[in-house]
């Protein structure tokens, strides 16, 4: 914890005695703390007593009436290391769920590009209602990490879940995530992600249906751990996650030329991509007219990227994707061998809940040593998985894969 940056946010609950405690506990531990209040966890809490604790003028407003002096939100959420809103009321997580902006809390989330961990604390019922666990749902898929509420006796007097964590064991929570973040400090990883686009004319392309919600996952679970990422993106809808480097491309060429360029001084890259294997041989400048009979397109095959990065990655590490729709393990461990990967992951259609747009995946994890199933996981927690195997194998001194592949030849 010693010299992290916590930016600790109370909102109205009667729980936001224990932020007393809970920044005194982070002090302690060696973190810079400053407290942002909402008004109305001033009338739980004295501004007086939070100062105090965290040694720092308290902030609520937009700006000091007194000299008019500007609450930047911007720059707090750039000064800290982690936004815990401890503790988080029903409504200030429905409101970071929508969007909503009305307090300096709520603007410094939104523009927050640092971690952001929420204690909820609530009645039994709040908790519960399923408007609540949308609303947690929606941020735990964003990234909002979420320390669960405790069950025990609730300020209502009813016993049940919603009683805020106790201040240790959020502060143990973020002692863990720092922990997390330092893994892969200094290491530099290409991510590439979503589907190539291949023009055919000014008009018309052939592509495919990914969303690049999974290599974005990887990206920005890369990124949590301290990883230096470089995402080659194909077009998708979707925002770069915290702390990641984003290279747009549109072709399977584009995004060769950008991988093979990012992964020199990279430590290594994980292929999420889906690339088309064909390109239209030529690209009509003008839109191409129809006629009464049929139309042919020559297809031409497009570069390999993981092949070409197995071929020159010497000792640093590569994964792939196998996305299968039939003997899958077969497939993926021929790929594994062929790229030149050390692991691959394999999706297969034939699995509910590992559809393109999803939220959700299946897969397994196969390396030379065997093969790993995961459960259904949201694709955030998949993502998590790897990076993690990705961590404990860069931490390792020996790998499996070979130094140098053979040249890559049925591929391409
Ligand atoms: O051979 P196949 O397309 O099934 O291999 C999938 C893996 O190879 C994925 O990791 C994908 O991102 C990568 N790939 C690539 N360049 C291509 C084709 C696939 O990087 N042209």
């Amino acid at each position: 914890m010693q010299g992290r940056r916590v930016l600790l946010g109370v909102t109205g609950s009667i729980a936001a005695y224990k932020a007393a405690a809970l920044a005194r506990q982070l002090v302690r531990a060696g973190a810079e703390v400053r407290v942002v209040m909402t008004p109305l966890a001033k009338q739980f809490i004295t501004p007086l007593t939070m100062a105090t604790l965290s040694k720092h003028p308290i902030l609520v407003e937009f700006f000091d009436p007194e000299n008019g002096a500007w609450n930047s939100h911007i720059s707090l959420g750039e000064w800290a290391d982690c936004l815990l809103i401890a503790p988080a009321t029903a409504n200030t997580l429905a409101k970071m769920a929508t969007g909503v902006a009305d307090n300096l809390l709520l603007t410094t989330y939104l523009s927050a590009r640092c971690e952001v961990v929420v204690a909820p604390a609530m009645d039994l019922d709040m908790y519960a209602h399923a408007a609540t666990q949308a609303n947690l749902a929606t941020l735990a898929a964003r990234g909002v990490r979420i320390v669960e509420p405790a069950e025990g006796e609730l300020a209502s007097g009813l016993q049940g879940k919603g009683r805020m964590a106790e201040p240790e064991t959020i502060a143990a929570f973020l002692a863990d995530l720092f922990t997390e973040k330092k893994k892969l400090t200094g290491r530099r990883f290409v991510v590439t992600a979503g589907a190539t686009i291949e023009p055919i004319d000014p008009v018309r392309f052939l592509s495919n249906h990914s969303s690049g919600k999974m290599g974005y996952a990887i990206a920005g679970a890369l990124a949590r751990c301290g990883a230096h990422v470089t995402l080659v993106s194909g077009r998708t809808a979707l925002a770069t996650p915290p702390g990641v480097e984003r290279i747009d491309v549109l072709s399977a060429e584009e995004m060769y030329r950008a991988a093979v360029a990012a992964f020199d001084g990279a430590d290594g890259a994980v292929m999420c991509a889906a690339v088309a294997d064909y390109t239209p041989e030529t690209v009509a400048d003008r839109k191409l007219e129809k006629g009464e009979g049929g139309m042919a397109i020559r297809l031409k095959r497009t570069r390999d990227i993981a092949a070409e990065l197995g071929r020159r990655k010497g000792g640093r590490l590569l994964v792939g994707f196998a996305l299968e729709t039939h003997d899958e393990a077969a497939h993926a461990e021929a790929k594994l061998a062929r790229k030149n990967l050390d692991f691959i992951v394999l999706n297969s259609l034939r699995d509910a809940g590992a559809c393109f747009r999803g939220d959700t995946n299946k897969v397994t994890l196969i390396d030379r040593a065997g093969r790993e199933e995961l459960p259904l996981l949201t694709k955030r927690e998949v993502a998590e998985r790897i990076a993690g195997r990705i961590a404990a194998l860069v931490g390792s001194a020996e790998r499996n894969a070979p130094a140098e592949a053979p040249v890559e030849g049925g591929d391409r």
